[in-house]
């Protein structure tokens, strides 16, 4: 059993504008999970002994982050300069990438990779290994161990792409179901069919890989989609047959309802109302969209179509781990649509809107009694810049958009994980 008093902040319906807000909070965990959330009053007025909980009345709670996509091996090559989109997998990621077929490399890098991710204070997401499956046992061993709710999966890339990276439509079939076999449902752990894009897959491979997705329906799909003109027209030449680049997915049963389209920049309007037909997730990545020079992503014309949207770093072609600065350059792109991005939204979507948009929501994403207890505690005192302007925020509005506009990483001094601490600054 764990008590929390603090300020406690969550999303417990899908409505952004009505967020759960206790100045004075107590969250009681136990195995974890959350057994109870209210006023301090409340748990005092009941005869609760107060003195059994850990206090904290200038830190702020919150249901972990979830990273919606992320490439796993690409941390390697985070900050790589001077290219866009394909000159930069050809230069870089996909090299990075190959060193991944190397189990003992692929462990070291997975242990590393969910340290940050607890650092940064995200607790979910959903990662892209490689093509190699010593890196996806690699990145689930680390998580179970951490007893993380992750779902991950094997890039299936059979052409157009160096040798040492690519499958073939058998073996990247047979891999990604053996995979499935062994992670999917294990404990909190999750599997995605993950063709890489439809640039490197032969139809041989989009077929099989529709086929898995029809025989294990529970399991998540993700892929990219229009990010990048020169992609899209790169696209179009490598499978001519189709009407765009959504009908190189949609022809062979790659747009269930809830799979997961990376960016999203460009779409047609015909492939808008498809999409939002077909119930695709389309995942705004606004720090890697700005880095690679992709574009702007319209995310208020898409959620207006009735597109669904999570929000993710992107990483390796985003620029951070942390959800907060991915909130910060949501809000610039947002800015150059013309659409302002509330906090209250921005921090919804990193919590219980990505949950949902991944349909983990039934598990995380907010504090609902019986919901899993993996949470962030922000502490504003730990960066200078921070504590002084949010002495001058008006309201919890005000302050949110100073932790999502000047905040990062440094702000979480606590990551937990089923209520247990996971990381914990040095120096709060
Ligand atoms: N499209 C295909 N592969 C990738 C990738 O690794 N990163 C990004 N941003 N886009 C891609
Ligand atoms: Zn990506």
């Amino acid at each position: 059993m764990r008590a929390i008093r603090s300020r406690v902040l969550h999303w417990p319906t899908d409505q952004w504008h009505q967020p759960e807000y206790f100045e004075d909070g107590i969250l009681l965990i136990d195995a974890g999970k959350v057994l109870d959330l209210g006023p301090a009053a409340r748990f005092i007025a009941a005869g609760f002994d107060v003195s059994t909980c850990e206090h904290y009345p200038t830190r702020l709670v919150l249901p972990g982050f979830i990273d919606a996509h992320l490439h796993f091996p690409q941390v390697d090559v985070m900050a790589s300069f001077g290219a866009q989109l394909l000159d930069w997998l050809q230069d870089y990621t996909f090299p990075a990438e190959a060193r991944y077929s190397d189990l003992v490399f692929a462990e070291a890098a997975a242990e590393s990779f969910l340290d940050l991710q607890l650092r940064h204070g995200t607790t979910s997401g959903f990662a892209f290994c490689s093509s190699h499956r010593n890196s996806v046992e690699a990145l689930f061993q680390a998580a179970e161990r951490r007893q993380l709710r992750m779902v991950a999966g094997k890039v299936l890339m059979d052409q157009n792409a160096p040798q040492a990276i690519l499958d073939t439509a058998e073996s990247g079939a047979r891999d990604s179901e053996d995979l499935i076999k062994t992670w999917h449902g294990r404990g909190r752990l999750g599997y995605a069919l993950t063709p890489r894009f439809s640039g490197t897959s032969s139809k041989a491979q989009l077929e099989k890989t529709g086929q898995l997705a029809q025989q294990y329906p529970t399991v998540w799909l993700q892929t990219h989609l229009s990010e990048n003109l020169a992609e899209i027209a790169w696209i179009k030449s490598v499978h001519p047959e189709y009407r765009d680049y959504l009908h190189t997915y949609e022809a062979h049963g790659l747009v269930p309802k809830g799979s997961l389209f990376g960016h999203c920049i460009h779409l047609t309007e015909s492939e808008t109302k498809r999409l939002a037909d077909a119930g695709g997730v389309a995942v705004f990545c606004p720090s890697s969209n700005l880095f690679l020079g992709s574009g702007l992503m319209p995310f208020e014309a898409l959620q207006a179509a009735g597109v669904e949207l999570a929000i993710a770093s992107d990483i390796g072609g985003g620029t951070s781990l942390s959800m907060l600065k991915t909130l910060a350059d949501a809000y610039k792109v947002c800015q150059l649509r013309h659409y302002v991005l509330h906090p209250f939204e921005a921090f919804y979507r990193i919590t219980r809107g990505n949950a949902r948009a991944t349909a983990l929501d039934a598990f995380i994403g907010d504090f609902r009694v019986g919901q899993e207890a993996d949470f962030v505690m922000i502490d504003p005192a730990c960066v200078p810049l921070v504590a002084r302007r949010v002495k001058d925020a008006k309201d919890l509005q005000g302050e949110l958009f100073i932790y999502m506009t000047l905040g990062d990483e440094q702000l979480i001094v606590e990551t937990s994980i089923l209520g247990e601490p996971a990381y914990r600054a040095s120096n709060p």
